[in-house]
């Protein structure tokens, strides 16, 4: 299929996995707002994003407030003049035992990443609904799948969030929707290298456009294919 004059909001797209997303759908042709808490790395990648002459729009926000969530895709729906497409892929990684991580840092893991991809779900949905169709991506990770020593409040998260789409999944095909379940493993990034989960040697380790070809071609699957979950692992790490 071709993305090219369709609009994509991708959440974190200042940076990391969500700027790759970013790029490469902008090459597509495709018009993009991305957002992140902060400002100077989305001018920055908005900035490179206009070298492809695709309509470009950023919103500042945090993932875990529902009235800035509200007002920011709004703003960036009007922008672009409509949504066709959602990354759901602002995400934070904090890791530590459960003794000694502190019950606030693990608080704001789930409410960064679970309730951050339902609030931005479910501001964007009107919109794909209003269209007859979309597609939403949720960047969940292999962590969602097995937990284990030290990602406790991070492979919580993205286990609900794995189990959240999959609800969204099964409400919103039937209005055309496609809502596609992620599961990457490691990728170079500012999360997974200071996280020390990889030194991100680009020799072996997934990088940033590699999960982004991946996301540019599910999304380019005709219309009739959904693919509802998927992994990405480095082949030797
Ligand atoms: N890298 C990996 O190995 C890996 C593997 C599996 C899954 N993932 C998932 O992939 C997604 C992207 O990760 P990444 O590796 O690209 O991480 P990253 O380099 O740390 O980037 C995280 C992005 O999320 C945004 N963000 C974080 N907290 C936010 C908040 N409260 N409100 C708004 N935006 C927020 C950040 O923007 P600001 O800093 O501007 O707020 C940034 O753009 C995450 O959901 C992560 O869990 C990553």
């Amino acid at each position: 299929m071709n993305l090219k004059g369709k609009n994509a909001i991708i959440t974190g797209g200042g940076r990391g996995l969500g700027k790759a997303v970013a790029q490469i759908l902008a090459n597509e042709g495709v018009n993009v707002g991305i957002t992140g808490r902060n400002e100077n790395y989305l001018k920055i990648t908005a900035n490179e994003l206009k070298a492809t002459g695709v309509k470009v729009a950023y919103a500042v926000f945090n993932v875990d407030n529902e009235l800035e969530v509200k007002a920011g895709i709004e703003s960036l729906a009007e922008q672009l003049g409509g949504v066709d497409i959602l990354v759901n892929n602002a995400g934070i990684g904090d890791f530590g035992s459960i003794e000694e991580m502190p019950s606030e840092t693990w608080e704001q893991v789930i409410r960064t990443n679970l309730f951050g991809v339902y609030y931005v779900a479910k501001a964007v949905h009107p919109f794909l609904k209003e269209k007859g169709q979309g597609d939403i991506v949720n960047v969940a990770s292999t962590a969602g799948l097995k937990g284990g020593p030290n990602m406790s409040a991070y492979a919580a998260s993205k286990a609900a969030v794995v189990s959240l789409s999959q609800s969204m999944m099964a409400e919103w095909r039937k209005e055309n929707i496609r809502v596609i379940t992620l599961t990457p493993s490691t990728i170079a990034s500012d999360m997974s290298i200071n996280g020390g989960l990889t030194d991100g040697n680009p020799d072996k380790v997934l990088q940033p456009e590699d999960f982004a070809e991946w996301v540019r071609d599910i999304l380019k699957m005709n219309r009739r294919a959904l693919i509802a979950n998927g992994s990405i692992f480095s082949t030797n790490p």
